[in-house]
Protein backbone atom coordinates (compact mmCIF):
# COMPACT_ATOMS: atom_id res chain seq x y z
CA UNK A 1 0.00 0.00 0.00
CA UNK A 2 1.54 3.59 -0.80
CA UNK A 3 0.01 7.20 0.15
CA UNK A 4 -0.49 9.88 -2.98
CA UNK A 5 -1.37 13.12 -3.50
CA UNK A 6 -3.53 12.03 -6.52
CA UNK A 7 -4.17 8.81 -8.27
CA UNK A 8 -5.92 8.67 -11.25
CA UNK A 9 -7.98 5.98 -12.38
CA UNK A 10 -7.79 5.34 -16.80
CA UNK A 11 -4.70 6.25 -18.73
CA UNK A 12 -6.26 7.39 -21.95
CA UNK A 13 -5.58 11.03 -23.03
CA UNK A 14 -7.78 12.67 -19.88
CA UNK A 15 -6.11 10.71 -17.45
CA UNK A 16 -2.11 10.52 -18.82
CA UNK A 17 -2.37 14.09 -19.47
CA UNK A 18 -3.35 14.73 -16.14
CA UNK A 19 -1.36 12.69 -14.30
CA UNK A 20 1.39 14.41 -16.36
CA UNK A 21 0.45 17.97 -14.97
CA UNK A 22 0.07 16.73 -11.35
CA UNK A 23 3.64 15.05 -11.52
CA UNK A 24 4.61 18.48 -13.17
CA UNK A 25 2.71 20.98 -10.36
CA UNK A 26 5.06 18.70 -7.85
CA UNK A 27 2.15 16.43 -6.53
CA UNK A 28 3.19 12.61 -6.07
CA UNK A 29 0.82 11.24 -8.59
CA UNK A 30 0.31 7.66 -9.33
CA UNK A 31 -2.31 6.05 -12.33
CA UNK A 32 -4.40 3.04 -12.25
CA UNK A 33 -4.27 0.91 -15.82
CA UNK A 34 -5.78 -2.48 -16.21
CA UNK A 35 -5.05 -2.53 -20.20
CA UNK A 36 -1.64 -4.02 -20.95
CA UNK A 37 -0.54 -1.04 -22.27
CA UNK A 38 -1.30 3.07 -21.59
CA UNK A 39 -3.05 5.43 -23.83
CA UNK A 40 -6.79 4.11 -23.17
CA UNK A 41 -8.97 4.09 -26.32
CA UNK A 42 -7.40 6.58 -27.94
CA UNK A 43 -3.78 5.19 -28.46
CA UNK A 44 -4.99 1.72 -28.33
CA UNK A 45 -7.63 0.98 -30.11
CA UNK A 46 -9.23 4.23 -31.57
CA UNK A 47 -7.66 7.60 -32.62
CA UNK A 48 -4.37 6.21 -33.41
CA UNK A 49 -4.37 2.90 -35.31
CA UNK A 50 -7.38 4.38 -37.17
CA UNK A 51 -5.22 7.58 -38.40
CA UNK A 52 -2.51 5.14 -39.36
CA UNK A 53 -5.21 3.21 -41.61
CA UNK A 54 -6.80 6.40 -42.65
CA UNK A 55 -3.06 7.67 -43.78
CA UNK A 56 -1.85 4.18 -45.55
CA UNK A 57 -5.46 4.09 -47.50
CA UNK A 58 -5.14 7.51 -48.64
CA UNK A 59 -1.45 6.77 -49.80
CA UNK A 60 -3.37 4.10 -51.79
CA UNK A 61 -5.86 6.27 -53.14
CA UNK A 62 -3.47 8.55 -54.45
CA UNK A 63 -1.39 5.90 -55.83
CA UNK A 64 -4.72 4.76 -58.04
CA UNK A 65 -6.18 8.04 -58.90
CA UNK A 66 -3.89 11.14 -58.89
CA UNK A 67 -0.16 9.53 -59.47
CA UNK A 68 -0.43 8.59 -63.44
CA UNK A 69 -1.99 12.25 -63.97
CA UNK A 70 1.41 13.81 -62.35
CA UNK A 71 3.20 11.81 -64.77
CA UNK A 72 4.18 9.00 -61.90
CA UNK A 73 3.29 5.47 -64.58
CA UNK A 74 3.10 2.27 -62.88
CA UNK A 75 1.39 -0.60 -61.83
CA UNK A 76 -0.61 0.61 -58.56
CA UNK A 77 0.26 -1.32 -54.91
CA UNK A 78 -1.34 -3.98 -53.90
CA UNK A 79 -2.97 -4.15 -50.82
CA UNK A 80 -1.25 -6.35 -48.14
CA UNK A 81 -3.38 -6.46 -45.41
CA UNK A 82 -1.15 -8.67 -42.74
CA UNK A 83 1.75 -5.58 -43.43
CA UNK A 84 -0.83 -3.04 -43.52
CA UNK A 85 -2.21 -4.17 -39.76
CA UNK A 86 1.80 -4.71 -38.21
CA UNK A 87 1.90 -0.98 -39.43
CA UNK A 88 -0.99 0.06 -37.55
CA UNK A 89 0.35 -1.94 -34.63
CA UNK A 90 4.04 -0.30 -34.93
CA UNK A 91 2.36 2.94 -34.74
CA UNK A 92 0.35 1.91 -31.56
CA UNK A 93 3.30 0.87 -29.78
CA UNK A 94 5.89 3.68 -30.47
CA UNK A 95 2.91 5.92 -28.88
CA UNK A 96 2.22 3.82 -26.49
CA UNK A 97 5.46 3.19 -25.64
CA UNK A 98 5.85 6.97 -25.29
CA UNK A 99 3.91 7.33 -22.56
CA UNK A 100 5.57 4.75 -20.72
CA UNK A 101 8.60 6.82 -21.05
CA UNK A 102 6.75 10.04 -20.05
CA UNK A 103 5.39 8.38 -17.07
CA UNK A 104 8.82 7.36 -15.87
CA UNK A 105 10.38 10.77 -16.48
CA UNK A 106 7.54 12.35 -14.34
CA UNK A 107 7.84 9.51 -11.62
CA UNK A 108 4.70 8.54 -12.20
CA UNK A 109 3.76 5.64 -10.78
CA UNK A 110 1.73 2.76 -12.89
CA UNK A 111 -0.44 1.11 -10.76
CA UNK A 112 -1.40 -2.30 -13.37
CA UNK A 113 -5.05 -3.29 -12.63
CA UNK A 114 -8.44 -2.47 -12.24
CA UNK A 115 -9.28 0.30 -9.38
CA UNK A 116 -12.35 0.38 -7.31
CA UNK A 117 -13.09 3.23 -5.05
CA UNK A 118 -14.25 1.91 -1.60
CA UNK A 119 -14.34 5.04 -0.18
CA UNK A 120 -12.90 8.40 -0.57
CA UNK A 121 -9.43 8.95 -0.45
CA UNK A 122 -8.88 5.45 -1.15
CA UNK A 123 -8.24 2.89 -4.22
CA UNK A 124 -8.35 -0.21 -4.66
CA UNK A 125 -6.30 -2.48 -7.30
CA UNK A 126 -6.54 -6.31 -6.73
CA UNK A 127 -5.74 -6.83 -2.79
CA UNK A 128 -4.01 -3.65 -2.22
CA UNK A 129 -5.84 -0.55 -1.01
CA UNK A 130 -4.13 2.69 -1.81
CA UNK A 131 -4.64 5.99 -0.20
CA UNK A 132 -5.05 9.53 -2.28
CA UNK A 133 -5.82 12.69 -1.10
CA UNK A 134 -7.71 13.33 -4.27
CA UNK A 135 -9.28 10.71 -7.24
CA UNK A 136 -9.29 11.34 -10.33
CA UNK A 137 -11.93 8.97 -12.76
CA UNK A 138 -10.86 9.28 -16.25
CA UNK A 139 -12.35 5.84 -17.17
CA UNK A 140 -13.48 7.20 -20.69
CA UNK A 141 -16.29 5.57 -22.97
CA UNK A 142 -17.41 2.53 -24.71
CA UNK A 143 -18.98 1.91 -27.90
CA UNK A 144 -23.17 2.03 -27.23
CA UNK A 145 -24.79 -1.02 -28.76
CA UNK A 146 -28.43 -0.99 -30.50
CA UNK A 147 -31.05 -2.91 -29.68
CA UNK A 148 -31.03 -6.35 -31.44
CA UNK A 149 -27.58 -6.11 -32.47
CA UNK A 150 -25.72 -8.61 -30.92
CA UNK A 151 -21.70 -7.26 -31.38
CA UNK A 152 -19.29 -10.52 -31.76
CA UNK A 153 -16.05 -8.51 -33.05
CA UNK A 154 -15.86 -10.48 -35.53
CA UNK A 155 -19.07 -9.78 -38.27
CA UNK A 156 -20.62 -7.68 -36.39
CA UNK A 157 -17.99 -5.20 -35.00
CA UNK A 158 -17.65 -2.11 -33.19
CA UNK A 159 -14.94 0.61 -33.98
CA UNK A 160 -12.64 -1.67 -32.08
CA UNK A 161 -13.37 -4.94 -33.91
CA UNK A 162 -13.07 -3.22 -37.29
CA UNK A 163 -9.68 -2.03 -37.04
CA UNK A 164 -8.49 -5.95 -36.33
CA UNK A 165 -10.68 -7.36 -39.32
CA UNK A 166 -9.46 -11.23 -40.62
CA UNK A 167 -9.48 -9.52 -43.91
CA UNK A 168 -10.45 -6.45 -46.24
CA UNK A 169 -14.24 -7.05 -46.10
CA UNK A 170 -16.27 -7.47 -50.17
CA UNK A 171 -19.41 -5.69 -48.35
CA UNK A 172 -19.54 -3.64 -45.79
CA UNK A 173 -22.23 -2.09 -43.95
CA UNK A 174 -21.93 1.10 -41.40
CA UNK A 175 -24.79 1.79 -39.05
CA UNK A 176 -24.19 5.45 -38.39
CA UNK A 177 -23.00 8.25 -40.37
CA UNK A 178 -21.39 9.94 -37.50
CA UNK A 179 -17.38 9.89 -37.01
CA UNK A 180 -16.66 6.66 -36.66
CA UNK A 181 -18.14 5.98 -39.29
CA UNK A 182 -17.60 7.53 -42.00
CA UNK A 183 -14.00 7.68 -41.01
CA UNK A 184 -13.56 3.86 -40.88
CA UNK A 185 -15.92 3.77 -43.70
CA UNK A 186 -13.62 5.61 -46.21
CA UNK A 187 -10.45 3.59 -44.95
CA UNK A 188 -12.80 0.13 -46.15
CA UNK A 189 -13.97 1.68 -49.28
CA UNK A 190 -10.76 2.74 -50.27
CA UNK A 191 -9.60 -0.46 -49.76
CA UNK A 192 -11.79 -1.38 -52.20
CA UNK A 193 -14.89 -2.59 -50.21
CA UNK A 194 -18.34 -1.67 -51.02
CA UNK A 195 -19.72 0.28 -48.50
CA UNK A 196 -23.10 1.25 -47.44
CA UNK A 197 -23.67 3.58 -44.82
CA UNK A 198 -27.61 3.41 -43.07
CA UNK A 199 -28.39 6.20 -41.20
CA UNK A 200 -30.96 7.27 -38.82
CA UNK A 201 -31.56 10.91 -39.68
CA UNK A 202 -31.73 13.09 -43.33
CA UNK A 203 -28.13 14.31 -42.89
CA UNK A 204 -24.60 12.84 -42.25
CA UNK A 205 -22.67 14.06 -38.60
CA UNK A 206 -25.36 14.88 -36.51
CA UNK A 207 -24.83 18.90 -35.06
CA UNK A 208 -22.21 19.79 -38.52
CA UNK A 209 -22.73 23.01 -40.09
CA UNK A 210 -25.51 22.08 -42.63
CA UNK A 211 -23.60 23.19 -45.35
CA UNK A 212 -20.82 20.86 -44.94
CA UNK A 213 -23.09 18.28 -44.49
CA UNK A 214 -24.48 18.45 -47.55
CA UNK A 215 -20.66 19.01 -49.11
CA UNK A 216 -19.25 16.33 -47.03
CA UNK A 217 -21.62 13.68 -48.27
CA UNK A 218 -21.75 14.54 -52.08
CA UNK A 219 -17.52 14.19 -51.43
CA UNK A 220 -18.04 10.37 -50.14
CA UNK A 221 -20.78 9.52 -52.58
CA UNK A 222 -18.01 10.35 -55.59
CA UNK A 223 -15.69 8.23 -53.38
CA UNK A 224 -18.13 5.18 -54.21
CA UNK A 225 -19.65 5.25 -50.87
CA UNK A 226 -23.62 4.77 -50.73
CA UNK A 227 -26.09 5.97 -48.29
CA UNK A 228 -29.48 4.81 -46.66
CA UNK A 229 -30.62 7.89 -44.74
CA UNK A 230 -33.65 8.26 -43.08
CA UNK A 231 -33.81 4.42 -41.77
CA UNK A 232 -33.82 3.12 -38.55
CA UNK A 233 -31.73 -0.63 -37.93
CA UNK A 234 -33.98 -2.78 -36.05
CA UNK A 235 -31.52 -5.62 -35.95
CA UNK A 236 -28.76 -7.94 -37.22
CA UNK A 237 -28.70 -11.37 -38.01
CA UNK A 238 -24.97 -12.89 -38.31
CA UNK A 239 -23.67 -15.80 -39.12
CA UNK A 240 -19.97 -16.48 -38.97
CA UNK A 241 -19.15 -14.64 -42.10
CA UNK A 242 -21.75 -12.58 -42.80
CA UNK A 243 -24.61 -11.05 -41.52
CA UNK A 244 -28.41 -8.79 -42.46
CA UNK A 245 -28.95 -6.04 -41.80
CA UNK A 246 -33.06 -5.02 -40.95
CA UNK A 247 -33.81 -1.26 -41.15
CA UNK A 248 -36.99 0.71 -41.30
CA UNK A 249 -37.08 4.30 -43.59
CA UNK A 250 -38.83 6.81 -41.91
CA UNK A 251 -41.02 8.27 -44.58
CA UNK A 252 -43.28 5.05 -44.71
CA UNK A 253 -42.07 2.76 -42.36
CA UNK A 254 -41.39 0.08 -44.51
CA UNK A 255 -38.84 -2.39 -44.18
CA UNK A 256 -35.90 -3.68 -45.66
CA UNK A 257 -33.00 -5.56 -45.17
CA UNK A 258 -29.31 -5.43 -46.71
CA UNK A 259 -26.65 -8.40 -46.64
CA UNK A 260 -23.00 -7.56 -45.51
CA UNK A 261 -19.75 -9.52 -45.03
CA UNK A 262 -18.98 -7.05 -41.95
CA UNK A 263 -21.39 -4.55 -40.35
CA UNK A 264 -19.69 -2.05 -38.14
CA UNK A 265 -22.21 -0.77 -35.46
CA UNK A 266 -20.75 3.43 -35.07
CA UNK A 267 -24.26 4.68 -33.39
CA UNK A 268 -22.44 6.27 -30.63
CA UNK A 269 -20.37 5.65 -27.17
CA UNK A 270 -21.74 5.73 -23.82
CA UNK A 271 -19.54 6.86 -20.50
CA UNK A 272 -17.71 3.92 -19.22
CA UNK A 273 -17.49 3.44 -15.05
CA UNK A 274 -18.92 0.12 -14.38
CA UNK A 275 -17.09 -1.42 -11.32
CA UNK A 276 -15.85 1.77 -10.16
CA UNK A 277 -18.09 1.35 -7.42
CA UNK A 278 -19.57 5.24 -7.67
CA UNK A 279 -22.88 4.22 -7.00
CA UNK A 280 -22.36 2.44 -3.70
CA UNK A 281 -20.18 5.50 -3.01
CA UNK A 282 -23.33 8.06 -3.70
CA UNK A 283 -21.40 9.26 -6.66
CA UNK A 284 -24.37 11.35 -8.92
CA UNK A 285 -24.83 9.98 -12.47
CA UNK A 286 -26.39 12.90 -14.77
CA UNK A 287 -29.66 11.89 -16.53
CA UNK A 288 -27.68 10.10 -19.40
CA UNK A 289 -25.35 8.08 -17.61
CA UNK A 290 -22.40 10.65 -17.14
CA UNK A 291 -20.78 11.30 -14.26
CA UNK A 292 -21.64 14.39 -12.87
CA UNK A 293 -19.42 17.13 -11.89
CA UNK A 294 -19.05 21.22 -10.67
CA UNK A 295 -17.10 23.60 -12.17
CA UNK A 296 -13.78 22.11 -10.91
CA UNK A 297 -14.28 18.99 -11.86
CA UNK A 298 -15.59 17.84 -8.44
CA UNK A 299 -17.65 14.95 -8.38
CA UNK A 300 -20.68 14.82 -5.55
CA UNK A 301 -18.26 12.92 -3.26
CA UNK A 302 -15.66 15.35 -1.85
CA UNK A 303 -11.98 14.63 -3.33
CA UNK A 304 -13.36 12.82 -5.99
CA UNK A 305 -13.13 14.02 -9.87
CA UNK A 306 -13.79 13.38 -13.15
CA UNK A 307 -12.86 14.08 -16.91
CA UNK A 308 -13.40 13.31 -20.52
CA UNK A 309 -16.15 11.17 -21.85
CA UNK A 310 -17.34 10.21 -18.61
CA UNK A 311 -18.48 13.44 -17.98
CA UNK A 312 -20.81 15.76 -19.65
CA UNK A 313 -19.52 17.25 -23.34
CA UNK A 314 -17.91 16.09 -26.47
CA UNK A 315 -16.45 12.72 -26.35
CA UNK A 316 -13.03 13.89 -27.81
CA UNK A 317 -9.32 13.44 -26.68
CA UNK A 318 -8.54 16.80 -26.61
CA UNK A 319 -11.37 17.87 -24.27
CA UNK A 320 -10.46 15.59 -22.11
CA UNK A 321 -6.54 16.53 -22.06
CA UNK A 322 -7.95 19.87 -21.26
CA UNK A 323 -9.85 19.00 -18.51
CA UNK A 324 -6.86 16.53 -17.24
CA UNK A 325 -4.40 19.38 -17.25
CA UNK A 326 -7.19 22.12 -15.76
CA UNK A 327 -7.90 19.64 -12.99
CA UNK A 328 -4.43 18.79 -12.23
CA UNK A 329 -3.92 22.77 -11.67
CA UNK A 330 -7.15 22.93 -9.25
CA UNK A 331 -5.80 20.12 -7.51
CA UNK A 332 -2.45 21.69 -6.91
CA UNK A 333 -3.72 24.92 -5.71
CA UNK A 334 -4.30 27.06 -8.87
CA UNK A 335 -6.86 27.64 -11.08
CA UNK A 336 -7.93 25.03 -13.77
CA UNK A 337 -9.60 26.69 -16.98
CA UNK A 338 -11.78 24.82 -20.04
CA UNK A 339 -12.81 27.34 -22.62
CA UNK A 340 -16.23 24.75 -23.80
CA UNK A 341 -17.22 27.43 -26.24
CA UNK A 342 -13.84 26.94 -28.51
CA UNK A 343 -12.93 22.86 -28.64
CA UNK A 344 -12.40 21.86 -32.29
CA UNK A 345 -13.51 19.19 -33.52
CA UNK A 346 -11.94 17.24 -36.74
CA UNK A 347 -13.45 14.78 -38.99
CA UNK A 348 -9.97 12.74 -40.45
CA UNK A 349 -11.42 11.56 -43.89
CA UNK A 350 -9.74 13.02 -47.07
CA UNK A 351 -10.92 16.11 -47.31
CA UNK A 352 -10.53 16.81 -43.55
CA UNK A 353 -13.68 18.25 -42.22
CA UNK A 354 -13.09 20.48 -39.05
CA UNK A 355 -15.15 22.79 -37.19
CA UNK A 356 -15.27 25.28 -34.00
CA UNK A 357 -17.52 27.45 -32.52
CA UNK A 358 -21.39 27.60 -33.68
CA UNK A 359 -22.83 26.57 -36.66
CA UNK A 360 -25.07 29.07 -38.47
CA UNK A 361 -28.56 26.65 -37.67
CA UNK A 362 -27.39 27.51 -34.20
CA UNK A 363 -26.80 31.25 -34.54
CA UNK A 364 -30.34 31.41 -36.44
CA UNK A 365 -31.33 29.32 -33.47
CA UNK A 366 -30.07 31.91 -30.91
CA UNK A 367 -31.53 34.64 -33.27
CA UNK A 368 -28.16 35.94 -33.23
CA UNK A 369 -27.43 38.52 -35.98
CA UNK A 370 -24.28 37.51 -37.94
CA UNK A 371 -22.09 37.23 -41.36
CA UNK A 372 -21.01 34.65 -43.44
CA UNK A 373 -17.11 34.71 -45.16
CA UNK A 374 -16.76 31.61 -47.52
CA UNK A 375 -14.05 30.57 -49.78
CA UNK A 376 -13.71 27.92 -51.70
CA UNK A 377 -9.94 25.69 -51.82
CA UNK A 378 -11.27 26.03 -56.16
CA UNK A 379 -9.52 29.56 -55.45
CA UNK A 380 -6.65 28.43 -53.65
CA UNK A 381 -3.90 27.86 -55.88
CA UNK A 382 -1.52 25.34 -53.59
CA UNK A 383 -4.95 23.11 -53.48
CA UNK A 384 -5.46 22.85 -56.52
CA UNK A 385 -1.71 21.79 -57.31
CA UNK A 386 -2.25 19.00 -55.39
CA UNK A 387 -6.38 17.78 -56.70
CA UNK A 388 -7.46 19.31 -53.69
CA UNK A 389 -9.80 21.94 -54.74
CA UNK A 390 -12.61 20.54 -53.17
CA UNK A 391 -14.27 21.68 -50.20
CA UNK A 392 -14.57 25.22 -48.66
CA UNK A 393 -13.52 27.15 -45.55
CA UNK A 394 -16.79 29.63 -44.22
CA UNK A 395 -16.09 31.32 -41.01
CA UNK A 396 -19.35 33.44 -39.22
CA UNK A 397 -18.99 36.43 -37.64
CA UNK A 398 -21.09 38.76 -35.55
CA UNK A 399 -23.12 40.84 -37.76
CA UNK A 400 -21.72 43.76 -36.04
CA UNK A 401 -18.56 43.59 -33.73
CA UNK A 402 -17.23 41.29 -36.36
CA UNK A 403 -16.17 39.21 -33.67
CA UNK A 404 -15.56 35.54 -34.75
CA UNK A 405 -18.45 33.18 -33.82
CA UNK A 406 -17.42 30.01 -35.67
CA UNK A 407 -15.65 28.36 -38.51
CA UNK A 408 -16.60 25.10 -40.87
CA UNK A 409 -13.97 23.58 -43.09
CA UNK A 410 -14.00 20.67 -45.35
CA UNK A 411 -10.87 20.78 -47.40
CA UNK A 412 -7.04 19.69 -47.56
CA UNK A 413 -5.16 19.99 -43.89
CA UNK A 414 -8.68 21.52 -42.73
CA UNK A 415 -7.89 19.70 -38.93
CA UNK A 416 -4.52 21.92 -38.68
CA UNK A 417 -6.12 25.09 -40.14
CA UNK A 418 -9.36 25.11 -37.76
CA UNK A 419 -6.27 25.91 -35.08
CA UNK A 420 -5.55 29.68 -36.52
CA UNK A 421 -8.95 30.46 -35.70
CA UNK A 422 -9.48 28.90 -32.41
CA UNK A 423 -6.26 30.85 -31.20
CA UNK A 424 -7.93 33.94 -33.12
CA UNK A 425 -11.05 32.73 -31.14
CA UNK A 426 -9.16 32.47 -27.70
CA UNK A 427 -8.30 36.11 -28.12
CA UNK A 428 -11.54 37.56 -29.11
CA UNK A 429 -10.46 38.03 -32.70
CA UNK A 430 -12.66 39.73 -34.86
CA UNK A 431 -12.81 38.58 -38.78
CA UNK A 432 -10.88 41.70 -39.91
CA UNK A 433 -8.08 40.71 -37.50
CA UNK A 434 -7.89 37.32 -39.10
CA UNK A 435 -7.81 39.45 -42.88
CA UNK A 436 -5.26 41.80 -41.91
CA UNK A 437 -2.35 38.89 -40.81
CA UNK A 438 -0.16 37.97 -43.49
CA UNK A 439 0.08 34.46 -44.60
CA UNK A 440 2.51 32.63 -46.47
CA UNK A 441 2.21 31.70 -50.27
CA UNK A 442 1.35 29.18 -50.93
CA UNK A 443 -0.28 27.22 -48.13
CA UNK A 444 -4.12 26.26 -47.67
CA UNK A 445 -4.15 28.73 -44.49
CA UNK A 446 -5.14 31.43 -47.50
CA UNK A 447 -8.16 30.05 -47.84
CA UNK A 448 -9.05 30.72 -44.11
CA UNK A 449 -7.77 34.28 -44.82
CA UNK A 450 -9.66 34.81 -47.93
CA UNK A 451 -12.85 33.28 -46.01
CA UNK A 452 -11.99 35.98 -42.81
CA UNK A 453 -11.58 38.47 -45.82
CA UNK A 454 -14.82 37.46 -47.24
CA UNK A 455 -16.64 38.68 -43.97
CA UNK A 456 -15.61 42.44 -44.89
CA UNK A 457 -14.34 43.85 -48.38
CA UNK A 458 -14.70 40.40 -49.80
CA UNK A 459 -12.19 37.71 -51.05
CA UNK A 460 -9.00 38.52 -53.76
CA UNK A 461 -9.00 35.32 -55.77
CA UNK A 462 -13.13 34.47 -55.95
P1 LIG B 1 -21.96 9.66 -33.46
O1 LIG B 1 -22.78 10.05 -32.30
O2 LIG B 1 -20.97 10.63 -34.03
O3 LIG B 1 -22.90 9.18 -34.67
C1 LIG B 1 -23.83 8.13 -34.52
C2 LIG B 1 -24.81 8.14 -35.67
O4 LIG B 1 -25.61 6.96 -35.61
C3 LIG B 1 -25.76 9.33 -35.64
O5 LIG B 1 -25.73 9.99 -36.88
C4 LIG B 1 -27.13 8.68 -35.36
O6 LIG B 1 -28.20 9.38 -35.93
C5 LIG B 1 -26.95 7.29 -35.97
N1 LIG B 1 -27.86 6.25 -35.43
C6 LIG B 1 -28.17 6.02 -34.13
N2 LIG B 1 -29.04 4.98 -34.03
C7 LIG B 1 -29.29 4.53 -35.28
C8 LIG B 1 -30.09 3.48 -35.84
N3 LIG B 1 -30.82 2.65 -35.08
N4 LIG B 1 -30.11 3.32 -37.19
C9 LIG B 1 -29.37 4.14 -37.98
N5 LIG B 1 -28.60 5.13 -37.51
C10 LIG B 1 -28.53 5.33 -36.18
O7 LIG B 1 -21.23 8.31 -32.99
P2 LIG B 1 -19.89 7.59 -33.41
O8 LIG B 1 -19.52 7.87 -34.82
O9 LIG B 1 -20.10 6.17 -33.01
O10 LIG B 1 -18.80 8.27 -32.48
C11 LIG B 1 -18.88 8.15 -31.08
C12 LIG B 1 -18.13 9.25 -30.38
O11 LIG B 1 -16.74 9.15 -30.60
C13 LIG B 1 -18.57 10.61 -30.86
O12 LIG B 1 -18.79 11.44 -29.76
C14 LIG B 1 -17.39 11.11 -31.66
O13 LIG B 1 -17.25 12.52 -31.58
C15 LIG B 1 -16.20 10.39 -31.01
N6 LIG B 1 -15.14 10.19 -32.00
C16 LIG B 1 -14.46 11.27 -32.48
C17 LIG B 1 -13.51 11.12 -33.46
C18 LIG B 1 -12.83 12.33 -33.98
O14 LIG B 1 -12.87 13.36 -33.34
N7 LIG B 1 -12.21 12.27 -35.16
C19 LIG B 1 -13.18 9.82 -34.02
C20 LIG B 1 -13.96 8.76 -33.46
C21 LIG B 1 -14.89 8.96 -32.49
Amino acid sequence: MSSYDVIIIGSGPGGYVCAIRCAQLGLKTAVVEGRETLGGTCLNVGCIPSKALLHATHMLHEAEHNFADMGLKGKSPSVDWTQMQSYKQSTIDTNTKGIEFLFKKNKIDWIKGWGTIPEAGKVKVGDDVHDAKSIVIATGSEPASLPGVDVDEKVVVTSTGVLSLGKVPKKMIVIGAGVIGLEIGSVYARLGSEVTVIEYLDAITPGMDGEVQKSFMKILKKQGMEFIMGAAVQGTEASKTKAKVTYKLRKDDSEHTLDADVVLVSTGRKPFHDGLGTEALGIELTKRGQIGVSDSWETSVKGVYAIGDVIEGPMLAHKAEDEGMAVAEVLAGKHGHVNYGVIPGVIYTHPEVANVGMTEEQLKEAGRAYKTGKFSFMGNARAKAVFAGDGFVKILADKETDRILGAHIIGPGAGDLIHEVCVAMEFGASAEDLAMTCHAHPTYSEAVREAALACGDGPIHM
